[in-house]
């Protein structure tokens, strides 16, 4: 069966936004509602693939060769211990194609390419990106059909908001990026008993001066519960605090009611 294929990038320029979070909780939901999921480890740094148990072994492709072209799609995908989902992992040797994606001269339409031959077989690309504004960066934006921004409920998250948002509409203005942001999602929002705390909703209502406030999504509470059900390999129900999935399942309904994926 002929399948549509979206790609979402996880995208927010600054360190520890929550993007590598996002993605491997996103990622399981999304697999465990039936779609076929390919997430992509768009960091060297690749945390993505150490959340999802993965290990680069000296010969295997990964998003690196993939980038430069010298294998298939196909040869880049590894299957995770998930059902539906699905890895192209990275290792820190991903810093090498910094300078390949500059000398190209067409780095910001690298990753779309790569990931064109990925139509037909998933129904949802998800792309983990880096923390820094780098040609990686770029080719992520310009792969991208929508982008999620995670943002930490801080001073920090807000201009980390800010400057995603602007190297996302410089890549627009240069016709190499046709996204739509599909919404912020504050992370780390801190509540003591039933009080949100005031640094947390000035950070929030901050968000909401840059983008529309209908853009702002349920948050992701602080709690070390998420550290746990990645480290433990399980869900925040088996975890006994499903309440703290509600941001993830939102966001499902969001894309199956945006016709973002087919419900
Ligand atoms: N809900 C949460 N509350 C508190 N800490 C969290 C929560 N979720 C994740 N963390 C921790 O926050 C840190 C940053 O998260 P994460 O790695 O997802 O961010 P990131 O944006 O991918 O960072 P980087 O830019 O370095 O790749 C991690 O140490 C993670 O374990
Ligand atoms: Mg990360």
């Amino acid at each position: 069966m002929s399948r549509e294929l979206t790609v979402i990038a996880c995208l927010s320029l600054a360190g520890g936004q929550g993007k590598t979070t996002f993605v491997t909780l996103m990622g399981k939901v999304l697999a465990a509602a039936g779609y076929t999921v390919l997430l992509v480890d768009g960091d060297p740094q690749s945390n993505l693939t150490t959340f999802l148990g993965h290990e680069v072994a000296a010969d295997e492709p990964t998003l690196l060769e993939l980038f430069k072209g010298n294998v298939e799609l196909e040869d880049a995908i590894y299957p995770t211990k998930i059902k539906n989902l699905y890895l192209i992992p990275s290792d820190d040797g991903l810093d090498n194609v910094q300078e390949y994606l500059s000398g190209s001269g067409v780095g910001a339409m690298l990753l779309k390419k790569r990931l064109a031959a990925a139509q037909g077989s998933f129904d949802i690309c998800l792309i983990d990106s880096p923390p820094q504004r780098s040609q990686i960066c770029k080719s992520v934006i310009g792969a991208a059909e929508q982008i999620i921004i995670p943002c930490e409920a801080t001073v920090k998250g807000f201009g980390s908001l800010v400057r995603t948002i602007d190297a996302i509409n410089e890549l627009k203005e240069v016709g190499a990026s046709s996204a739509e942001i599909l919404g912020v999602i504050p992370f780390r929002d801190k509540w003591v008993g039933s009080n949100q705390t005031k640094e947390s909703r000035d950070a929030i209502a901050a968000m909401a001066t840059v983008v529309e406030q209908a853009m702002i999504l349920p948050s992701i509470r602080e709690s070390e519960k998420f550290k746990q059900a990645i480290s433990r390999e399980q869900t925040l129900e088996e975890l006994g605090v499903p309440e703290l999935g509600y941001p993830f399942e939102m966001l499902l309904k969001r894309l199956e009611s945006k016709e973002v994926v087919a419900a």
